[in-house]
């Protein structure tokens, strides 16, 4: 029996809120808590029992501490944007509350990622006996549980790893992106990046691509790009020598996505328009579909998961471990695509492995800290099967 606060009504928001919904052993009080009221209020419609819902500007501290000491919740659920996560460790930190979210720091005017900004919290939540679990959504999130769970039963030490993320789905507009297009745009349009032999090596922007045939999808280009949950693997699993993270786009996608590059639409800072200052990326956003609105008419799937090198029995072995999600299957669940349903179902198993003491301790942490095991079990439960297979 616990209380949850969560933070965003958005796509994900969305998601994590019915979910929780589902398990009223663990969750057995809501609040929906995000800067627009009416996205709450719908949320909370669609529901088959009763929630709270409340109005919070999440980037103003005093704001969300005066709401955590309102309903005291067992566990602060954070799927509001990247921007807001420091705000809410602090308010945390100050009301002694649990912290989860899906996604790494990111300063507004930079567009620049890592956990350097919230790993520098962990004596702060130690001292204070609360604990954080960063970055468990699906990638990061999941295919960081996928890589532990290799590690703790299927190999002696894991070496090479490719996170492959694939969506195949269609939601029949010509340019709309799958979760927040402001963060998602500065995603894609950074460089690459991967590790290899103790080093990271950059590469420009999409320029590394190869195909690959994705098990009830077919072959579709992938992409290389930097990608957070690379930086924590190498940290907690000092075996790996090599880490790579590839995404498919289409070629309608890339086309849209280049043009608006191309024109300025993409820029991050402050441009002066008929006497304001707008920044383009963000008025690109205020025009796109908002993700949350994709859900209706998505068709097709996605596939994510791990291909992994390593020594199993002494031998040499290659271990492929994904899941499948379709977007319509989603949308009749939970009314959401299948980008937020695979980001929404792992934040709530990871809020359910902290409030039942699955996963415990005192500071902050990325999931693959923790015992892989009931987490794997449980998304098999809830939505997100995996399969795994032996290649070599
Ligand atoms: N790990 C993964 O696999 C994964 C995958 C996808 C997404 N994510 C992360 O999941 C999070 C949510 O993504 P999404 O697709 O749901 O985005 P979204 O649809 O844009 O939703 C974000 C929500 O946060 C709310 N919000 C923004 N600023 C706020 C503030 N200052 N105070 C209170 N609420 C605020 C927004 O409110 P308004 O509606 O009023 O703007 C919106 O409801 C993001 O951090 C994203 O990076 C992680």
């Amino acid at each position: 029996m616990s209380k949850v606060l969560i933070v965003g009504a958005g796509g994900v928001g969305g998601v994590v809120t019915h979910k929780c919904a589902q398990v009223p052993e663990v969750f057995s009080e809501i609040v929906l808590a995000s800067r627009t009221l009416e996205k709450c209020e719908k949320i909370k419609s669609q529901l088959p029992r009763p929630i709270e819902t409340a109005r919070v500007d999440a980037d103003n501290v005093p704001e969300m501490v005066a709401l955590i000491r309102k309903v005291k919740p067992d566990l602060v659920l954070n799927v509001a944007l990247p921007y807001q996560d420091l705000a809410i460790m602090d308010a945390c930190l100050e009301t002694g509350v649990n912290y989860l979210d899906t996604a790494n720091y990111e300063p507004p005017d930079e567009a620049r990622f890592c956990y350097k900004w919230q790993w520098d919290y962990q004596d702060r939540f130690r001292d204070r006996g609360i604990m954080a679990l960063l970055g468990c959504g699906f990638d990061p999130g999941v295919t960081n549980i996928f890589i532990a769970h290799a590690v703790k039963n299927r190999f002696d030490e894991i070496h090479y790893v490719d996170i492959m993320d694939c969506n195949a789905g269609e939601h029949g507009h010509p340019f709309a992106t799958n979760f927040n297009p402001e963060i998602n745009i500065r995603e894609v349009t950074a460089r690459g990046k991967y590790y290899e032999s103790g080093q990271w090596i950059e590469t420009d922007p999409l320029s590394v691509h190869q195909s690959f045939d994705f098990p009830e999808i077919g072959p579709r280009e992938m992409y290389l790009m930097y990608h957070e949950e690379m930086e924590s693997l190498v940290k907690h699993i000092p075996s790996i020598r090599k880490i790579r993270f590839w995404m498919t786009f289409g070629q309608e996608y890339l086309t849209h996505l280049r043009v608006l590059q191309n024109v300025g639409m993409t820029r991050i800072d402050p441009v002066k328009f008929q006497g304001c200052e707008i920044v383009p990326l963000q008025f690109l956003k205020a025009l796109l579909p908002e993700p949350s609105s994709l859900g209706e008419n998505y068709k097709g799937k996605t596939n994510i998961g791990c291909m992994i090198e390593g020594i199993k029995d002494g031998k040499p072995a290659k271990y492929y471990v994904y899941n499948v999600c379709d977007h319509a299957e989603a949308y009749r669940e939970v009314k959401a695509q299948a980008i937020s349903y695979t980001t929404g179902v792992p934040a709530m198993i990871g809020a359910m492995m902290m409030l039942t003491g699955r996963w415990k301790g005192t500071g902050v942490f990325n999931v693959e800290q923790f015992d892989p095991d009931p987490f794997m079990e449980k998304l098999t439960q809830h939505g997100l099967p995996w399969t795994e297979k032996f290649l070599v």
